[in-house]
C-alpha cells in the first residue's frame, strides 16, 4: 500500500483522479499473450471530495473500479466509481458529508447514523469473483455487485438475506477444489464488536454454513486463510472502542499492550473447537496461503513486526517506528497437537517485501511452493532525473519467490517505475503451480501514466512481455483479480 498512502498528496502521482475513463483499443508495447482471454479487475480509492479531516486515513477514499478486458491480443480500459450510498449522498450535496474513516459520529448531522456503520461504507479495496457475479468489496460493508462489462454498480448484494454480518472482507477465500467461498464479517453486530460471523457459501452463490466466534479482545481483521480444513484467524494490536468513537478519533489505534493471536477452527464446525495460538508482537494484515500437514497448519504471509499504518497512532503516545513497518515473508507453523499455545515462525528472506502477496489461485487451500509480490530492489538503477519529485517509495521488482528452495527470481519495472500488487493468471490449459502470468500496474513517474505489465511467471528475468500504456495516471489500486472469460459468463 506504499504509494496508496501518497493519495492525498497534491499533485503527485496518486492525487485524485476524478474521472471516469474508456479507452477502446489501448496502446501496446511489447505482444500480449494470445491465450490471455479475460479481465484484469483493479480495485481502488479517489476522493470525490477531499476528506473533511486532513490527518484522515487514506483507506477513508471513495471506491474506484477499472478493467483492463483481453481479447484476440488487444487490450480495453474503463474505470468508474462505485456508486455507494456514500458517493450518491455526496454527490447530491457536492461536498464530503462524512468524517473520519469508519467513525460516524464524525459525519454531517445529515448523514450521521452510526447504529448502520455499514451504510456509509466505501468498497474501495478489492474485485470479487464468485458464482459469475463481480462485486467491489470493503471490510467495513456488504459488497457491492457490479456489471462487469460496464462496472456499472448494480447494488448492495446481501446473499438473499442469509448474510447476517453488518459486514463483509475484503479477502474472501475461493476454494479451488469445491468451487466454495469461504468468507467472514467482524464488527458483525456493530461499531466495536468482536463478533466475528464466518460463512461457506456454494459455487451456486448460496450460503451454506455459518459459524459464529468471538476474537479474544475487539480488533481489525483485514486478511485470514483457510485450508482445505480449516480457518486461520491472525489479529494483531489494533483497537478501538465506542468511547474513542465517541469522542470523534480516527477508528484504528495501535496498542503495543496487545499481544499477536492466530486463531485455528474448522471450517465446517460451529466454532467450539476454536484454539488460540499466542505469539510475539506482529502486525498481522495480508496473507499468502495456509494449507493442513496432518494435525499442523502451515501458513505463509509477509507479516510486519509492528504497526505499519503512520495514519493508525499508537496508544502510548509512541511516535510511528518504521523500523518495525518492514514486511518479511514468513513461515508460521501452527501444532494443534501440541500443548504449547505459541507457533514456530521462520523469516524465509532476509529483506522486505510489500505485504500484497499472491499465489497461483490453483494452490489456495493446499501444500504451496511459489509465492508472488513487488518488492524495492536498491541494487537496481532508478532514474531521479526522469522520475522526478513526485514519487513515493519505489517498489521495482515483481518476485517469485520459492518456499521451498528459498530462492527468488525478478522482473525488473525500469527506472522510473513503482509497482502496485501483482495477480497470477494462470496459463489457459495448464496444470503445474506457478505456470502462468504476473500481471500489475506500475506507476511510470517519467510519463506520469499508468502501465499495465505482464511477465512470464516462469522466467521474470526476461524482463516483461507486454505493457498496456493508459495516456494518464489511473486511480490507485489496493487489490486486483483475474477473471477469464468463462468465469465471467
Ligand atoms: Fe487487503
Amino acid at each position: 500500500m506504499t504509494d496508496f498512502a501518497l493519495v492525498q498528496t497534491k499533485g503527485g502521482f496518486s492525487a485524485p483522479e476524478r474521472f471516469e475513463a474508456e479507452v477502446a483499443d489501448c496502446e501496446v508495447q511489447g505482444s500480449i499473450p494470445k491465450d490471455l482471454d479475460g479481465s484484469f479487475f483493479r480495485v481502488g480509492g479517489d476522493w470525490l471530495y477531499p476528506p473533511k479531516f486532513a490527518d484522515d486515513a487514506v483507506l477513508n477514499s471513495d471506491g474506484y473500479i477499472s478493467a483492463f478486458r483481453f481479447r484476440n491480443g488487444r487490450v480495453s480500459y474503463r474505470g468508474r466509481y462505485v456508486r455507494t450510498r456514500r458517493y450518491e449522498r455526496d454527490f447530491a450535496a457536492g461536498r464530503q458529508l462524512y468524517g473520519y474513516y469508519r467513525n460516524p459520529y464524525t459525519d454531517d448531522p445529515s448523514v450521521r447514523d452510526p447504529e448502520h456503520p455499514n451504510l456509509r461504507t466505501l468498497a474501495n479495496t478489492s474485485p470479487l469473483i464468485h458464482a459469475g457475479r463481480l462485486f467491489a468489496l470493503k471490510e467495513d460493508g456488504l459488497p457491492h455487485h457490479i456489471d462487469p462489462v460496464t462496472l456499472q454498480t448494480l447494488g448492495v448484494w446481501d446473499f438473499g438475506g442469509a448474510w447476517k454480518s453488518q459486514t463483509f472482507t475484503a479477502h474472501p477465500k475461493l476454494d479451488p477444489l469445491t468451487g466454495e467461498m469461504v468468507a467472514f464479517g467482524y464488527e458483525a453486530t456493530g461499531l466495536a464488536t468482536n463478533d466475528v460471523f464466518i460463512y461457506t457459501v456454494g459455487r451456486d452463490g448460496r450460503v451454506r454454513h455459518e459459524i459464529r466466534t468471538r476474537t479474544p479482545y475487539m480488533t481489525m481483521l483485514h486478511d485470514v486463510a483457510v485450508t482445505h480444513r480449516r480457518f486461520i484467524i491472525p489479529m494483531c494490536g489494533y483497537i478501538t472502542s465506542l468511547d474513542i468513537l465517541k469522542a470523534g478519533k480516527i477508528h484504528w489505534w495501535w496498542d503495543n499492550s496487545k499481544p499477536a493471536y492466530i486463531g485455528v477452527l474448522a471450517r465446517t464446525g460451529d466454532g467450539g473447537d476454536i484454539r488460540w495460538f499466542k505469539g510475539p508482537q506482529r502486525c498481522m494484515m495480508h496473507t499468502f496461503n495456509a494449507y493442513d500437514e496432518g494435525d499442523k497448519v502451515v501458513l505463509y504471509a509477509p507479516f510486519w513486526d509492528g504497526n505499519f499504518f503512520p495514519f493508525f497512532p499508537n496508544t502510548d503516545g509512541t511516535p510511528f517506528d518504521p523500523s518495525r513497518a518492514r514486511a518479511f515473508i514468513r513461515r508460521i507453523t501452527l501444532d494443534l497437537k501440541s500443548r504449547s499455545d505459541a507457533w514456530t515462525e521462520e523469516i524465509l528472506y532476509p529483506f522486505p517485501v510489500v505485504d500484497l502477496g499472491k499465489v497461483d489461485p490453483r494452490v489456495l487451500t493446499l501444500p504451496t511452493r511459489y509465492g508472488f509480490t513487488s518488492f524495492a530492489d536498491p541494487k537496481r538503477q532508478f532514474d531521479a532525473a526522469r522520475a522526478g519529485s513526485l514519487h513515493g517509495r519505489i517498489n521495482n521488482c515483481y518476485g517469485r519467490f520459492d518456499f521451498q528452495t528459498g530462492k527468488f527470481d525478478a522482473c525488473f519495472a525500469g527506472p522510473t517505475h513503482s509497482l502496485q500488487e501483482c495477480s497470477f493468471v494462470p496459463r489457459p490449459g495448464s496444470r503445474e503451480e506457478g505456470d502462468g502470468y504476473l500481471m500489475g500496474v506500475a506507476q511510470n513517474y517519467a510519463q506520469m501514466r499508468s502501465e499495465l505489465i505482464i511477465a512470464d511467471a516462469r522466467d521474470l528475468a526476461a524482463g516483461d512481455v507486454a505493457r498496456v500504456i493508459l495516456p494518464f495516471r489511473s486511480s490507485a489500486q489496493v487489490h486486483g483479480i483475474w477473471a477469464s472469460s468463462q468465469e465471467l459468463a
